[in-house]
């Protein structure tokens, strides 16, 4: 059996089972979340024949950052349940393979022990109801290191989940969610989710932060163009893995369109959800995605192996992505083009 395909149940062995149900989840009747991989498997490819494919180039780069294969990790929260060292252990995997990493607002290690591991990172950031309150963690994250902000853009509510059983919430510990604010930083009611963001708020992140920002939760090629419009120098195309609305489309369904919308702009385009073989990667890259994220295998992985699990699985989807790459009869990463996926 193909390794990665083993992880998720040798995590569940590990895992308590309400940190196990919570990784998978999705929300409401899950029927987003459980169609992900699927969508991608159901695209067909158009390979080329009698090119030279003696040599296959992976590296690439997404806002300037080199990465050996064009595959990252997406941001999680609760990874200190995965792995007692948590985002330093993901970091560690990740800068083994030369990737890089999503940082969640809720990540449950400081941003400067995130940073001090030596690999690239993202700040996930959730804006809050008290502005004041994402300022103090945006600075955190800007003296940490983070080389951009990734504005989760498609969370105006959190997505209501279905438990039977005792949530996470009632089984983890605090620590383990809200590492970058000091207690008396923030009351309760100031980290509601804000719901009256527009696409200015990409730039109040640019001129906060210094850095590039980009937009997380793209389905549709209208709102692609209006980040892009506004300033953004990145979109992910996502659902958040299927944990909010319940019933949006697919991403590997809504790629093609945002990745038209872009067509031109200097705005990088990036995807996930229910990505799991090299073939998938293929069709993302064909369709239009500079780069991908993994989220669940990076939990599963973490959890399994470790900071080892992590490097293995970012090695082993570019091991697939380079054979897919021979079969389709292309040898560059920048040579992959929409024509090779049937539609
Ligand atoms: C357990 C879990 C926690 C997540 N936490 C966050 C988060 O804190 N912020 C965020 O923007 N996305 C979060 N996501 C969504 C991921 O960044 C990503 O969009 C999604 O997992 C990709 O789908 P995949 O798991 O099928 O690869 C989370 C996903 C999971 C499974």
């Amino acid at each position: 059996m193909r390794w990665i395909d083993t992880l998720e149940a040798a995590a569940a062995e590990k895992l308590p089972e309400p940190v196990h149900r919570y990784f998978r989840q999705g929300s409401a009747g899950g029927i987003t979340a459980g169609e992900a991989v699927a969508a991608w498997g159901s695209y067909r490819f158009r390979p080329h024949i009698l090119t030279d494919v003696s040599a296959v180039d992976l590296r690439t780069t997404v806002l300037g950052t080199p990465l050996d294969v064009p595959v990252m990790v997406a941001p999680t929260t609760l990874q200190r349940q995965a792995d007692p060292a948590g985002e330093r252990a993901m970091a560690e995997g990740v800068a083994a393979a030369n990737s890089l990493l999503g940082v969640s607002s809720n990540a449950g290690t400081t941003f400067a022990d995130i940073g001090a591991v030596g690999a690239p990172w993202w700040l996930q950031i959730y804006v809050v109801k008290n502005r004041d309150v994402t300022l103090k963690m945006l600075d955190k994250a800007v003296e940490g290191g983070a080389r951009a902000v990734v504005l989760t853009a498609d969370t105006p509510v959190v997505g209501r989940k279905e438990d039977d059983g005792p949530t996470i919430w009632e089984v983890i510990p605090p620590e383990h969610l809200l590492a970058n604010l000091d207690e008396d930083e923030y009351e309760a009611d100031d980290l509601g989710k804000a719901d009256d963001l527009t696409p200015d708020v990409i730039g109040w992140l640019a001129e906060r932060t210094g850095l590039p920002v980009v937009v997380k939760g793209v389905l549709r090629g209208d709102d692609a163009k209006r980040c892009a419009d506004a300033g953004a120098a990145g979109v992910i195309v996502s659902n958040h893995g299927g944990r909010q609305l319940d019933g949006a489309i697919s991403t590997a369904r809504a790629l093609p369109e945002v990745a038209e919308a872009l067509s031109g702009s200097s705005t990088e385009l990036y995807v996930d959800g229910g990505i799991r073989r090299g073939e998938h990667v293929l069709a993302a890259l064909a369709l239009g995605a500079r780069a991908i994220f993994v989220g669940r295998p990076a939990l599963w992985a973490l959890t399994v192996s470790g900071s080892a699990g992590v490097t293995r699985l970012i090695g082993d989807l570019g091991v697939e992505l380079e054979h897919a790459m021979r079969l389709i009869g292309v040898p560059e990463l920048a040579s992959l083009s929409p024509d090779l996926v049937e539609r």
